[in-house]
C-alpha cells in the first residue's frame, strides 16, 4: 500500500508541476546586475564556459536537477534527460531513489539515466532521512559521481502522508557525509538554505550545498493541491529567495561549495548565480515540462537557449572563463539588498 502511494505521489508531482506556476516569490535575480563591458577584450570563440566537477568536465555549469524515477511511466523522462545531458555535457541528478530501494522493479527507471550517459556526471538522490547503507545502494545503482540528500521539511509537512520527524536529520547527514564513497550535496527543494542552516551543515562536515531557494517550483503549492485535507494555505510565499540564500552563505565565508537552484530559468539567471559564488546552476521544473513534449527537440532548444545567453553574458561582462565570472563585479539592489542589510550580511 505504502509503495503504491509513493509511486502515485511521484505521478501527482509531475501532474501538479504542469498545472501550477512558479513562485509567488521571485528568486531575486532581478535585483542583481553584472556590469556591461563595452570593450570586453575577448573574442567570442575564446570564451571557455566549461566547469570541472568531481574529476569530470561540464561544457556549461548546468545540472538537470532531481526530478523523477520510480513509476515505470517515468523511465522515458529519465531516458530523454540522460540523452540530453550526454549530448550537451551537462550534469544530471535523478529523482529520489527510495522507490527503487523498496521495490526492485523501479530500478530501471533510474538506471536508464546512466545507460544514456555512461561517462557524464550523474548524481544519486535520497532523503536526508535515508539510512547510510541505502544511500550507498542508491549511489551504486546508477554509478553516481555524487549523492544529493534532499532536506524538504516544508514539503513533508504539507504532504498528508509526509514525515513529521526532523530532529535526527543532522546526525544522519553527519553519518552519511563522513562515510560516503562520493561527495555529498545537501539540497533544499525550493525554500532555501539560511546562513544558520549553512553553519550547522558546515559543522557536521558538509562541503556541498544546493541552496534550492524559493522563486521556482513551489512544493507547498504542489502538496497543498494534492492534499485531501486542506487546500488553502497562507504559506505559499514561504522561503528564502535563491539569490538571498546564495548571498547569505557567501557572506559567511564558510568554505562551502554552492550549487544555485530554485527558479533559475535562463542564461542570465545562471550567469548571475555563478557571479554570486555558485559552482554551477541546477534547473528542474523547465526540464520536466520540456521532457514531457514529444521527442527531445524541446529540451535541446531549452538547453541551447540557456547556454547561448550564458555565453553572451560572459562576453558582455568581459569574462573569458568561469574563474573570471566568479570575480566579476556585481551590483545588488532592491529587495535582495534590503534582505542582506537586515541580515547584517557583508555581501550587502
Ligand atoms: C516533479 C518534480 C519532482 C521532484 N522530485 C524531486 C526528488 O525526488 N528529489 C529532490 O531532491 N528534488 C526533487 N524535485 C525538486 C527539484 O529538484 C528542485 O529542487 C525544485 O524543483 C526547484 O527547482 P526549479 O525551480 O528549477 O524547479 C522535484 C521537482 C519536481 C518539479
Amino acid at each position: 500500500m505504502e509503495k503504491k502511494s509513493r509511486l502515485q505521489r511521484k505521478l501527482d508531482h509531475i501532474e501538479n508541476t504542469l498545472k501550477l506556476s512558479d513562485g509567488p516569490n521571485s528568486p531575486g535575480f532581478e535585483d542583481i546586475y553584472l556590469i556591461h563591458q563595452a570593450l570586453p577584450g575577448i573574442d567570442w570563440h575564446a570564451i571557455d564556459t566549461s566547469q570541472n566537477l568531481w574529476g569530470k568536465t561540464l561544457a556549461f555549469p548546468i545540472i538537470i536537477n532531481a526530478l523523477t524515477g520510480g513509476p515505470l511511466e517515468t523511465e522515458g523522462i529519465n531516458k530523454k534527460l540522460g540523452l540530453i545531458a550526454a549530448e550537451f555535457s551537462l550534469g544530471m541528478a535523478v529523482g529520489s531513489q527510495t522507490a527503487a530501494l523498496e521495490n526492485s522493479s523501479s530500478v530501471r527507471t533510474f538506471k536508464i539515466a546512466r545507460k544514456m550517459n555512461p561517462k557524464g556526471i550523474l548524481i544519486a538522490n535520497v532523503s536526508a532521512n535515508c539510512a547510510y547503507n541505502k544511500a550507498v545502494k542508491a549511489v551504486e545503482m546508477i554509478e553516481a559521481d555524487a549523492l544529493q540528500l534532499h532536506i524538504n521539511a516544508a514539503q513533508e509537512i504539507f504532504m498528508d502522508e509526509g514525515d513529521r520527524l526532523f530532529s535526527h536529520l543532522e546526525d544522519n547527514i553527519c553519518e552519511i557525509v563522513s562515510r560516503s564513497p562520493v561527495p555529498v550535496i545537501i539540497k533544499e527543494v525550493g525554500f532555501g538554505i539560511s546562513l544558520e542552516c549553512a553553519v550547522k551543515l558546515f559543522n557536521i562536515g558538509v562541503e556541498w550545498v544546493d541552496v534550492g531557494g524559493s522563486g521556482g517550483t513551489n512544493f507547498i503549492k504542489i502538496e497543498a493541491a494534492r492534499s485531501e485535507g486542506w487546500h488553502a494555505t497562507s504559506l505559499t510565499s514561504w522561503g528564502i529567495p535563491t539569490a538571498a540564500s546564495l548571498l547569505e552563505i557567501k557572506g559567511s565565508n564558510l568554505p562551502l561549495k554552492l550549487i544555485a537552484s530554485g527558479g533559475i530559468r535562463n542564461g542570465l539567471d545562471l550567469l548571475k548565480s555563478l557571479a554570486l559564488g555558485a559552482v554551477a546552476g541546477a534547473i528542474a521544473g523547465p526540464f520536466l515540462k520540456a521532457a514531457l513534449r514529444p521527442g527531445t527537440d524541446e529540451i535541446s532548444k531549452l538547453v541551447m537557449h540557456i547556454c547561448n545567453d550564458f555565453k553572451k553574458g560572459m562576453l558582455l561582462s568581459g569574462c573569458k572563463n568561469i574563474a573570471d565570472l566568479k570575480k566579476a563585479p556585481v551590483i545588488i539592489t532592491g529587495f535582495i539588498k534590503e534582505w542582506l542589510n537586515e541580515r547584517n550580511s557583508p555581501c550587502k
